[in-house]
């Protein structure tokens, strides 16, 4: 209900009577004014008058409602440990497919390699449960597909020059914008669900902490919508699930790769390995040449051009 009055407020210019909300959604005048009562304790300025009410402004809400079409399959929370925790829980109660655990903040955010995750407010923070039909032996596509298709909508939405670095980083010159972390579950070789986790910095600073960090705010100097950003990330990134063509994933990711031709150092917790990055076999795995020519294949770690 808090959506639909939402969007007849603004489509309409001016005041509209509480008495035009209630025939056009079909419930009573006392319920509109409960839900616009709740809705102004959340944050949206709606002007209320005995004539009508006027939407004047939205915050940079993450509720439910804001996701057209999603709403039922949005779990936002204001704080939690971790979004990868939630998403843990409702992906193993069975939730549908696309399910995301969205929040403004995370206690104890996790990153890669059991590394910690910052999540103050201003960022998004988000995870997503995917039920693909696919073997576990294809599932590393689906992390290569949100990495790609989240640089590529950088680009062509925002017109930032987002590159990635191998595996899932995105990076804005050469600084940390947005990492990703999956959590997959199978039964019998077959993926029950993948989980994965996207943190975007968006209007936060963590330049403050993390010097080879950026923001988004801090990029184009000015404030973004996490909520825009959200939706038109799962818009896009959907569709594309949805077509299930994992066959040209990695050659779409190599196109907006950072990696490939550079000199790189990757770090794991047994070893270091150093070389030119050439490519990126259809496992995900870099492969590296080392100086003395010989070739190696990495399947995880931290690189770090050199
Ligand atoms: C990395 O670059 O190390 C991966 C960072 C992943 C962070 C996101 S934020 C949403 C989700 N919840 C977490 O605790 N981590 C991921």
């Amino acid at each position: 209900m808090k959506g639909r009055i939402l969007k007849a407020l603004g489509e309409h210019t001016g005041i509209l009577s509480g008495e035009q909300l209630s025939a056009s959604l079909g419930v009573s005048r006392v319920t509109v004014w409960k839900h616009i009562r709740k809705l102004q304790q959340l944050g949206y300025e709606i002007h209320s008058s005995p004539v009508g009410y006027r939407l004047v402004h939205c915050p940079d809400a993450l509720f439910p409602w804001e996701f057209e079409g999603r709403e039922s399959k949005i779990l936002y929370y204001p704080q939690v440990t971790s979004t990868m925790d939630i998403a843990r829980d409702v992906a193993r109660k069975g939730c549908p497919d696309f399910t995301v655990v969205v929040a403004d903040r995370q206690t104890q955010g996790r990153g890669r390699l059991q590394r910690q995750w910052l999540s103050e407010e201003g960022g998004l923070y988000f995870t997503m449960v995917l039920r693909p039909q696919i073997p576990v032996l294809l599932s590393f596509r689906v992390n290569f597909m949100a990495s790609m298709i989240l640089a590529k909508l950088l680009g062509t939405r925002f017109g930032i020059d987002a590159r990635v670095k191998w595996p899932n980083d995105i990076l804005v010159d050469g600084c940390k914008l947005c990492g990703m972390l999956a959590e997959l579950e199978a039964e019998a070789e077959r993926v029950a669900f993948i989980n994965i986790g996207i943190g975007i910095n968006v209007n936060n600073d963590p330049g403050a902490v993390q010097p080879a960090a950026t923001s988004l705010k801090i990029i184009k100097g000015r404030r973004f919508s996490r909520k825009n950003l959200l939706a038109a990330f799962l818009d896009e990134f959907e569709a594309r699930m949805k077509l299930a063509d994992f066959d040209r994933v990695i050659d779409d990711w190599k196109k907006v790769s950072m990696t490939l031709g550079r000199q790189v150092r990757i770090v794991t917790t047994r070893e270091v390995a150093e070389g030119r990055a050439v490519d990126v076999d259809e496992n995900g795995a870099l492969i590296l040449e080392r100086d003395d020519g010989g070739r190696e294949k990495i399947i995880y770690g931290d690189c770090f051009l050199v």
